[in-house]
């Protein structure tokens, strides 16, 4: 698929966004949009501002300027824990999942917010008589079933190796089926093998969703984007198809910048 650029209707986007942290100008000017369907990356070397962009998206950073568009619509004040309302849904880098919580409590939690009922104490509460919970934990059960990790149900985080504890953060983040899935890094620690499967989900849940994916392995992002968008010291210096971001002479400049590390 060609993108012509600026996108005329992504479902996602970021228009003119400006963060400043601790005295530091961290995102200066930042528009990006996401179109609908697509696996679109967000790349760039380490510190370039990736994860403070969805730390805007999703609410936990307060832009100084600048709006996030959803469908065209622009977000007021966004609360993170009502994402999910929103249709978003996102993967911590690394992992973030509670440590005191079993691996299907976790993933429960990723649904919470759409039951009405919906507190966490009563999310994770045991018998399920609410018929709304018991769904939740059934679609939980079925997520982690279809990502191959239902045998660790039970399982706290801590017990399990670091490529299934990122297997349940991303059931976490599925739970709630979302529209927009916004994955950090999710390939971070894992095998080759399991590279192989994730790139294999991720191009499974498209067009259906639509994933904004941040990742440093070049290969994975190169097989399953449609559409590349590359900062580098908060500003986007490059966006287009992966044939073209990879021989774009500024984004070989940002990476060469770092060791090498294209
Ligand atoms: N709360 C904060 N206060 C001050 N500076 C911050 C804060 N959070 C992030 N930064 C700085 O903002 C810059 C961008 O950080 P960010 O985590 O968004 O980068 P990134 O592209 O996700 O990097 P990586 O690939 O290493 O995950 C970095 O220089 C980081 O040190
Ligand atoms: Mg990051």
């Amino acid at each position: 698929m060609r993108y012509v650029l600026p996108l005329t209707d992504p479902v996602l986007a970021t228009r003119s966004i400006c963060v400043t942290l601790s005295g530091l100008r961290i995102l200066d000017d930042v528009s990006i949009g996401i179109p609908e369907g697509t696996v679109t990356g967000l790349i760039g070397p380490n510190g370039a501002g990736k994860t403070t962009v969805f730390n805007v998206i999703s609410g936990f950073v307060k832009p100084d300027s600048g709006e996030i568009r959803i469908d065209g619509r622009k977000l007021g004040h966004i609360h993170p824990h009502r994402l999910t309302e929103l249709g978003i849904a996102r993967t911590l880098q690394g992992v973030g999942l509670f440590p005191s919580l079993t691996a299907l409590e976790n993933v429960i939690l990723g649904g919470s917010s759409r039951v009405k009922s919906g507190i966490i104490a009563q999310a994770l509460a045991m018998p399920w008589t609410d018929t709304e919970q018991a769904d939740l934990r059934e679609r939980a059960l079925a997520i982690m079933t279809e990502l191959g990790v239902e045998s660790d149900a039970a399982r706290l985080p801590g017990e399990l190796p670091y490529p299934i504890q990122k297997r349940v953060a991303l059931a976490r983040a599925l739970v709630s089926d979302p529209k927009i899935l916004l994955l950090d890094e999710p390939a971070g620690g894992i095998s080759a093998g399991d590279m192989a499967d994730l790139a294999r989900l991720i191009m499974s849940w498209v067009p259906k969703r639509t994933v904004l994916l941040v990742e440093h392995h070049m290969e994975l992002v190169m097989e399953v984007c449609d559409l590349i968008w590359v900062l580098d010291a908060g500003k986007v210096i490059a966006a287009g198809t992966p044939e073209v971001v990879r021989q774009d002479p500024a984004v070989l400049a940002a990476y060469l910048g770092q060791d090498g590390a294209a």
